[in-house]
Protein backbone atom coordinates (compact mmCIF):
# COMPACT_ATOMS: atom_id res chain seq x y z
CA UNK A 1 0.00 0.00 0.00
CA UNK A 2 1.35 3.06 -0.79
CA UNK A 3 0.36 6.53 1.13
CA UNK A 4 1.50 9.76 1.23
CA UNK A 5 1.96 10.62 4.73
CA UNK A 6 1.91 14.51 5.49
CA UNK A 7 2.75 16.72 8.09
CA UNK A 8 3.42 20.91 8.08
CA UNK A 9 3.34 22.76 11.56
CA UNK A 10 4.27 22.01 15.17
CA UNK A 11 0.68 19.93 16.17
CA UNK A 12 1.32 17.49 13.12
CA UNK A 13 5.04 16.58 13.80
CA UNK A 14 3.99 15.39 17.22
CA UNK A 15 1.52 12.90 15.91
CA UNK A 16 2.85 11.82 12.22
CA UNK A 17 5.70 10.91 14.64
CA UNK A 18 4.28 7.38 16.04
CA UNK A 19 2.56 6.46 12.63
CA UNK A 20 5.54 6.71 10.75
CA UNK A 21 7.49 4.85 13.20
CA UNK A 22 4.59 2.01 13.15
CA UNK A 23 4.68 2.07 9.13
CA UNK A 24 8.06 1.75 9.53
CA UNK A 25 8.19 -1.67 11.44
CA UNK A 26 5.95 -3.27 7.99
CA UNK A 27 8.63 -2.13 5.02
CA UNK A 28 6.82 -4.99 3.02
CA UNK A 29 3.60 -3.87 3.51
CA UNK A 30 3.65 -0.05 3.37
CA UNK A 31 5.47 2.25 0.98
CA UNK A 32 5.48 5.73 2.82
CA UNK A 33 6.65 8.64 1.45
CA UNK A 34 7.05 11.55 4.38
CA UNK A 35 6.05 15.21 2.93
CA UNK A 36 6.55 18.47 4.74
CA UNK A 37 4.55 21.17 3.57
CA UNK A 38 6.82 23.60 5.48
CA UNK A 39 4.06 25.63 6.92
CA UNK A 40 6.54 26.03 9.87
CA UNK A 41 9.76 26.35 8.93
CA UNK A 42 12.00 27.61 11.90
CA UNK A 43 14.49 24.96 13.94
CA UNK A 44 12.66 25.23 16.82
CA UNK A 45 8.92 25.35 15.36
CA UNK A 46 10.10 22.25 13.48
CA UNK A 47 13.53 21.03 13.51
CA UNK A 48 13.98 20.32 16.55
CA UNK A 49 10.48 18.30 17.36
CA UNK A 50 11.87 16.02 14.24
CA UNK A 51 15.31 15.67 15.59
CA UNK A 52 13.48 14.77 19.37
CA UNK A 53 10.63 12.65 18.44
CA UNK A 54 13.49 10.66 15.62
CA UNK A 55 10.93 11.35 12.89
CA UNK A 56 12.84 10.79 9.80
CA UNK A 57 13.77 13.96 7.48
CA UNK A 58 10.94 14.55 4.74
CA UNK A 59 11.18 12.74 1.67
CA UNK A 60 10.01 15.74 0.31
CA UNK A 61 9.70 19.28 1.33
CA UNK A 62 7.13 22.44 -0.08
CA UNK A 63 8.63 24.93 1.57
CA UNK A 64 6.03 27.36 1.48
CA UNK A 65 6.26 29.23 4.99
CA UNK A 66 3.97 31.86 5.97
CA UNK A 67 0.86 33.65 3.96
CA UNK A 68 -2.48 34.44 4.10
CA UNK A 69 -5.00 31.57 4.76
CA UNK A 70 -5.30 31.75 0.83
CA UNK A 71 -2.64 32.02 -0.60
CA UNK A 72 -0.73 29.34 2.01
CA UNK A 73 -3.30 26.47 1.34
CA UNK A 74 -3.35 27.66 -2.12
CA UNK A 75 0.54 26.96 -2.58
CA UNK A 76 0.41 24.06 -0.91
CA UNK A 77 -2.12 22.31 -3.36
CA UNK A 78 0.14 23.80 -5.96
CA UNK A 79 3.13 22.23 -4.90
CA UNK A 80 1.70 19.13 -3.62
CA UNK A 81 -0.03 18.15 -6.84
CA UNK A 82 3.05 17.15 -8.62
CA UNK A 83 4.10 14.97 -5.77
CA UNK A 84 1.05 12.85 -6.12
CA UNK A 85 0.92 12.98 -9.87
CA UNK A 86 4.38 11.21 -9.63
CA UNK A 87 4.18 9.18 -6.61
CA UNK A 88 0.53 7.78 -7.53
CA UNK A 89 -0.38 7.24 -3.93
CA UNK A 90 -3.14 4.27 -2.94
CA UNK A 91 -3.48 6.99 0.19
CA UNK A 92 -2.78 10.57 1.19
CA UNK A 93 -2.77 10.41 5.56
CA UNK A 94 -3.11 13.52 7.02
CA UNK A 95 -3.05 14.44 10.44
CA UNK A 96 -5.04 17.26 12.85
CA UNK A 97 -6.62 20.58 11.97
CA UNK A 98 -3.78 22.87 10.17
CA UNK A 99 -4.03 24.77 6.59
CA UNK A 100 -1.38 22.01 5.32
CA UNK A 101 -4.07 19.31 6.59
CA UNK A 102 -6.78 20.46 4.41
CA UNK A 103 -4.89 21.87 1.49
CA UNK A 104 -3.17 18.43 1.42
CA UNK A 105 -6.27 16.36 1.88
CA UNK A 106 -8.01 18.78 -1.23
CA UNK A 107 -5.65 17.84 -3.67
CA UNK A 108 -5.42 14.25 -3.13
CA UNK A 109 -9.09 14.21 -3.53
CA UNK A 110 -9.45 16.23 -6.59
CA UNK A 111 -7.43 13.62 -8.18
CA UNK A 112 -9.06 10.64 -6.94
CA UNK A 113 -6.84 9.50 -3.87
CA UNK A 114 -8.23 7.89 -0.92
CA UNK A 115 -7.56 10.42 2.45
CA UNK A 116 -7.37 9.30 5.36
CA UNK A 117 -7.78 11.67 8.12
CA UNK A 118 -6.20 11.11 11.38
CA UNK A 119 -7.79 13.24 14.37
CA UNK A 120 -11.17 13.17 12.59
CA UNK A 121 -14.77 14.38 14.01
CA UNK A 122 -13.38 17.02 16.43
CA UNK A 123 -16.08 19.70 17.10
CA UNK A 124 -15.52 23.18 18.52
CA UNK A 125 -18.88 24.20 17.00
CA UNK A 126 -17.27 27.70 16.60
CA UNK A 127 -16.78 28.68 12.44
CA UNK A 128 -14.75 31.59 13.41
CA UNK A 129 -11.96 29.31 13.99
CA UNK A 130 -9.63 28.47 11.25
CA UNK A 131 -9.16 25.24 12.70
CA UNK A 132 -13.02 24.30 12.87
CA UNK A 133 -13.30 24.57 9.12
CA UNK A 134 -9.82 22.89 8.40
CA UNK A 135 -11.74 20.14 10.43
CA UNK A 136 -15.14 19.83 8.85
CA UNK A 137 -13.83 19.89 4.89
CA UNK A 138 -11.33 17.26 5.96
CA UNK A 139 -13.63 14.65 7.33
CA UNK A 140 -16.10 15.33 4.60
CA UNK A 141 -13.49 14.32 1.80
CA UNK A 142 -11.83 11.96 3.62
CA UNK A 143 -12.16 7.89 3.32
CA UNK A 144 -11.31 6.81 6.47
CA UNK A 145 -11.60 8.30 9.52
CA UNK A 146 -9.79 7.78 12.72
CA UNK A 147 -11.30 9.15 16.03
CA UNK A 148 -9.87 10.10 19.01
CA UNK A 149 -12.59 10.42 21.27
CA UNK A 150 -16.05 9.44 21.59
CA UNK A 151 -17.51 12.55 20.39
CA UNK A 152 -15.57 12.45 17.05
CA UNK A 153 -17.67 9.12 15.99
CA UNK A 154 -20.93 11.12 17.10
CA UNK A 155 -20.30 14.70 15.37
CA UNK A 156 -19.19 12.29 11.98
CA UNK A 157 -22.44 10.01 12.39
CA UNK A 158 -24.26 13.46 12.85
CA UNK A 159 -22.64 14.86 9.93
CA UNK A 160 -23.78 11.89 7.58
CA UNK A 161 -20.68 9.91 7.44
CA UNK A 162 -20.90 6.07 7.03
CA UNK A 163 -20.23 4.35 10.34
CA UNK A 164 -17.70 1.57 8.77
CA UNK A 165 -15.30 4.33 7.93
CA UNK A 166 -14.99 5.80 10.91
CA UNK A 167 -12.55 4.12 13.65
CA UNK A 168 -12.29 4.99 17.46
CA UNK A 169 -7.98 4.06 17.43
CA UNK A 170 -7.41 6.49 20.38
CA UNK A 171 -4.65 9.97 20.42
CA UNK A 172 -1.87 9.74 18.34
CA UNK A 173 -0.40 12.62 20.34
CA UNK A 174 -0.49 10.77 23.72
CA UNK A 175 1.77 7.91 22.19
CA UNK A 176 4.44 10.36 21.72
CA UNK A 177 4.03 11.29 24.88
CA UNK A 178 4.48 8.08 26.35
CA UNK A 179 7.60 7.82 24.06
CA UNK A 180 9.27 10.80 25.46
CA UNK A 181 8.53 10.37 29.09
CA UNK A 182 11.82 8.97 30.25
CA UNK A 183 13.91 11.49 27.78
CA UNK A 184 11.72 14.37 29.71
CA UNK A 185 12.84 13.07 33.27
CA UNK A 186 15.92 13.61 31.58
CA UNK A 187 15.64 17.32 30.94
CA UNK A 188 17.47 19.99 32.97
CA UNK A 189 14.97 22.53 31.64
CA UNK A 190 13.47 23.36 35.73
CA UNK A 191 16.58 24.25 36.88
CA UNK A 192 17.30 26.15 33.54
CA UNK A 193 14.61 28.07 34.36
CA UNK A 194 14.91 28.57 37.81
CA UNK A 195 11.79 26.64 38.65
CA UNK A 196 10.50 23.61 41.18
CA UNK A 197 8.10 21.25 40.93
CA UNK A 198 5.00 21.71 41.68
CA UNK A 199 5.71 25.69 42.21
CA UNK A 200 5.05 27.18 38.78
CA UNK A 201 2.51 27.45 36.33
CA UNK A 202 2.87 27.13 32.56
CA UNK A 203 1.40 29.31 29.66
CA UNK A 204 0.91 28.50 25.88
CA UNK A 205 -1.18 31.14 23.36
CA UNK A 206 -1.49 31.72 19.99
CA UNK A 207 -5.01 31.41 19.03
CA UNK A 208 -5.80 34.43 16.79
CA UNK A 209 -8.62 35.08 18.82
CA UNK A 210 -6.61 35.37 21.59
CA UNK A 211 -3.16 37.18 20.52
CA UNK A 212 -4.86 38.82 17.35
CA UNK A 213 -6.83 41.02 19.05
CA UNK A 214 -5.03 43.46 21.34
CA UNK A 215 -7.69 44.24 23.98
CA UNK A 216 -7.76 40.35 24.95
CA UNK A 217 -4.36 39.51 24.68
CA UNK A 218 -4.04 42.99 27.05
CA UNK A 219 -6.68 41.22 29.60
CA UNK A 220 -5.87 37.63 29.22
CA UNK A 221 -1.47 39.39 30.53
CA UNK A 222 -3.25 41.34 33.20
CA UNK A 223 -4.71 38.54 34.65
CA UNK A 224 -1.43 36.35 34.11
CA UNK A 225 0.69 39.00 35.69
CA UNK A 226 -1.83 39.10 38.84
CA UNK A 227 -1.12 35.26 39.65
CA UNK A 228 2.36 35.58 39.00
CA UNK A 229 2.24 37.88 42.21
CA UNK A 230 1.71 33.94 44.17
CA UNK A 231 2.81 31.85 41.43
CA UNK A 232 5.77 31.95 39.01
CA UNK A 233 4.67 31.82 35.35
CA UNK A 234 6.61 30.51 32.24
CA UNK A 235 5.70 31.46 29.00
CA UNK A 236 7.71 29.88 25.70
CA UNK A 237 6.23 32.03 23.36
CA UNK A 238 5.11 31.39 19.77
CA UNK A 239 6.60 33.91 17.24
CA UNK A 240 2.54 35.30 16.01
CA UNK A 241 2.19 36.09 20.51
CA UNK A 242 5.73 37.16 20.20
CA UNK A 243 5.53 39.35 17.33
CA UNK A 244 2.19 40.84 18.68
CA UNK A 245 3.72 41.52 22.15
CA UNK A 246 6.24 43.58 19.92
CA UNK A 247 4.05 45.42 17.81
CA UNK A 248 1.56 46.57 20.63
CA UNK A 249 4.40 47.24 22.73
CA UNK A 250 3.22 44.77 25.49
CA UNK A 251 6.69 44.09 27.31
CA UNK A 252 6.00 45.69 30.61
CA UNK A 253 4.04 42.58 30.95
CA UNK A 254 6.88 40.18 31.68
CA UNK A 255 9.63 40.43 33.98
CA UNK A 256 13.34 41.67 32.60
CA UNK A 257 15.85 39.41 34.56
CA UNK A 258 14.49 37.19 36.50
CA UNK A 259 13.71 37.48 40.18
CA UNK A 260 10.99 40.82 39.44
CA UNK A 261 7.61 39.75 39.61
CA UNK A 262 6.09 39.26 36.23
CA UNK A 263 5.38 36.65 33.88
CA UNK A 264 9.15 35.07 32.59
CA UNK A 265 8.83 34.93 28.34
CA UNK A 266 10.73 32.28 26.86
CA UNK A 267 11.45 31.26 23.29
CA UNK A 268 9.30 28.23 22.07
CA UNK A 269 10.47 24.90 23.70
CA UNK A 270 11.23 21.50 22.15
CA UNK A 271 8.79 18.90 22.89
CA UNK A 272 10.92 16.98 25.69
CA UNK A 273 11.31 20.10 27.51
CA UNK A 274 7.94 21.03 27.22
CA UNK A 275 6.65 17.97 28.25
CA UNK A 276 8.82 18.16 31.71
CA UNK A 277 7.42 21.65 32.46
CA UNK A 278 3.99 20.54 32.03
CA UNK A 279 4.06 17.21 33.75
CA UNK A 280 5.60 19.10 37.03
CA UNK A 281 3.55 22.38 36.51
CA UNK A 282 0.56 23.12 38.91
CA UNK A 283 -1.33 24.56 36.75
CA UNK A 284 -1.25 25.41 32.90
CA UNK A 285 -2.77 27.89 30.97
CA UNK A 286 -3.15 27.25 27.23
CA UNK A 287 -5.74 28.07 24.56
CA UNK A 288 -3.82 25.12 22.32
CA UNK A 289 -5.97 21.99 21.65
CA UNK A 290 -3.17 19.47 22.15
CA UNK A 291 -2.26 20.59 25.84
CA UNK A 292 -5.84 20.16 26.91
CA UNK A 293 -5.28 16.44 25.98
CA UNK A 294 -1.82 16.36 27.33
CA UNK A 295 -2.65 18.19 30.52
CA UNK A 296 -5.27 15.24 30.93
CA UNK A 297 -3.14 12.45 30.66
CA UNK A 298 -0.21 14.48 32.76
CA UNK A 299 -2.99 14.36 35.92
CA UNK A 300 -2.09 18.33 35.67
CA UNK A 301 -4.87 20.97 35.69
CA UNK A 302 -5.86 22.84 32.65
CA UNK A 303 -6.99 25.94 32.16
CA UNK A 304 -8.27 26.50 28.99
CA UNK A 305 -8.30 30.33 28.04
CA UNK A 306 -10.99 29.80 24.92
CA UNK A 307 -15.05 29.84 25.15
CA UNK A 308 -15.29 26.10 23.50
CA UNK A 309 -13.19 22.88 23.20
CA UNK A 310 -13.53 20.48 20.90
CA UNK A 311 -11.60 17.97 22.65
CA UNK A 312 -14.85 17.88 25.28
CA UNK A 313 -13.07 14.55 26.60
CA UNK A 314 -10.43 16.50 28.68
CA UNK A 315 -13.53 18.21 30.19
CA UNK A 316 -15.71 15.42 31.11
CA UNK A 317 -12.84 12.88 32.28
CA UNK A 318 -9.91 14.63 32.43
CA UNK A 319 -8.01 18.08 34.27
CA UNK A 320 -9.10 21.09 31.79
CA UNK A 321 -11.34 23.56 32.67
CA UNK A 322 -13.02 26.12 30.12
CA UNK A 323 -12.38 29.42 31.92
CA UNK A 324 -13.12 31.59 29.06
CA UNK A 325 -10.81 35.15 28.56
CA UNK A 326 -12.46 37.20 31.03
CA UNK A 327 -9.77 38.46 33.18
CA UNK A 328 -11.21 38.19 36.17
CA UNK A 329 -12.53 34.36 35.59
CA UNK A 330 -8.67 33.78 34.66
CA UNK A 331 -7.87 34.89 38.33
CA UNK A 332 -10.54 33.10 40.38
CA UNK A 333 -9.86 29.79 38.48
CA UNK A 334 -6.06 29.71 39.15
CA UNK A 335 -7.19 31.02 42.75
CA UNK A 336 -9.00 27.73 42.61
CA UNK A 337 -6.20 25.38 42.05
CA UNK A 338 -3.83 27.38 44.26
CA UNK A 339 -6.37 26.48 47.00
CA UNK A 340 -6.52 22.91 46.21
CA UNK A 341 -9.36 22.51 44.40
CA UNK A 342 -8.20 21.81 40.92
CA UNK A 343 -9.96 19.32 39.03
CA UNK A 344 -8.71 15.56 39.08
CA UNK A 345 -9.51 13.02 36.40
CA UNK A 346 -8.74 10.34 35.07
CA UNK A 347 -7.70 9.09 31.45
CA UNK A 348 -9.83 8.53 28.66
CA UNK A 349 -10.86 5.37 26.73
CA UNK A 350 -7.69 4.59 23.98
CA UNK A 351 -5.23 6.96 25.49
CA UNK A 352 -2.62 4.47 26.16
CA UNK A 353 0.70 4.80 23.28
CA UNK A 354 -1.06 2.62 21.28
CA UNK A 355 -2.98 4.81 19.01
CA UNK A 356 -0.73 4.48 15.49
CA UNK A 357 -0.47 0.43 16.30
CA UNK A 358 -4.07 0.14 16.11
CA UNK A 359 -4.03 2.77 12.98
CA UNK A 360 -1.45 0.20 11.10
CA UNK A 361 -3.50 -2.65 11.94
CA UNK A 362 -6.25 -1.66 10.70
CA UNK A 363 -5.02 -0.28 7.45
CA UNK A 364 -3.35 -3.68 6.82
CA UNK A 365 -6.55 -5.83 7.22
CA UNK A 366 -8.40 -4.95 4.56
CA UNK A 367 -6.87 -2.91 2.64
CA UNK A 368 -9.11 -3.80 -0.74
CA UNK A 369 -12.12 -2.76 1.20
CA UNK A 370 -11.23 1.12 2.22
CA UNK A 371 -10.39 1.33 -1.52
CA UNK A 372 -13.89 0.11 -2.55
CA UNK A 373 -15.43 2.06 0.19
CA UNK A 374 -14.40 5.35 -2.26
CA UNK A 375 -16.24 3.89 -5.53
CA UNK A 376 -19.28 3.30 -3.63
CA UNK A 377 -20.38 6.29 -1.26
C1 LIG B 1 -0.86 27.09 13.04
C2 LIG B 1 -2.21 26.38 12.91
C3 LIG B 1 -2.81 26.16 14.29
C4 LIG B 1 -1.84 25.46 15.20
C5 LIG B 1 -0.54 26.22 15.24
C6 LIG B 1 0.48 25.56 16.10
C7 LIG B 1 -3.52 26.87 10.89
C8 LIG B 1 -4.69 27.61 10.37
N1 LIG B 1 -3.16 27.17 12.15
O1 LIG B 1 -1.12 28.37 13.57
O2 LIG B 1 -3.97 25.37 14.15
O3 LIG B 1 -2.41 25.37 16.48
O4 LIG B 1 -0.03 26.33 13.91
O5 LIG B 1 1.63 26.32 16.23
O6 LIG B 1 -2.96 26.05 10.21
N2 LIG B 1 6.02 31.73 12.18
C9 LIG B 1 7.38 31.75 12.40
N3 LIG B 1 8.07 30.58 12.25
C10 LIG B 1 7.49 29.41 11.90
C11 LIG B 1 6.11 29.42 11.67
C12 LIG B 1 5.38 30.57 11.82
O7 LIG B 1 7.94 32.77 12.74
O8 LIG B 1 8.19 28.39 11.79
C13 LIG B 1 5.26 32.98 12.38
C14 LIG B 1 5.01 33.76 11.12
O9 LIG B 1 5.06 35.11 11.43
C15 LIG B 1 3.59 33.37 10.77
C16 LIG B 1 2.96 33.19 12.13
O10 LIG B 1 4.00 32.66 12.95
O11 LIG B 1 2.97 34.33 10.00
C17 LIG B 1 1.77 32.27 12.16
O12 LIG B 1 2.09 31.00 11.57
P1 LIG B 1 0.91 30.14 10.84
O13 LIG B 1 1.44 28.82 10.44
O14 LIG B 1 0.25 30.97 9.82
O15 LIG B 1 -0.17 29.96 11.97
P2 LIG B 1 -0.01 29.53 13.49
O16 LIG B 1 -0.51 30.64 14.32
O17 LIG B 1 1.34 28.98 13.76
Amino acid sequence: MKIVCVAGARPNFVKIGPIVAEFRKAPDFFDITLVHTGQHYDQAMSGAFFDELGIPSPDVHLEVGSASHALQTAEIMKRFEPVLLERRPDFVLVVGDVNSTIACALTAAKLGIGVIHVEAGLRSFDREMPEEVNRVLTDHISDLLFVTEESGRRNLIHEGIAEERIHFVGNVMIDSLHRQMEAAAQSRVLERFGLAPGQYGLITLHRPSNVDEPEVFRGILEALRKISEELPLLFPMHPRTRNNVKVWQMDGFFARNGGEVGVQATEPLGYVDFLQLMRHARMVFTDSGGIQEETTVLGVPCMTLRLNTERPCTVEMGTNRIVGVCPEDIVAAAGEVLAGKGRTGGLPPLWDGKAAERIIEILKAEPQRHREHRKND
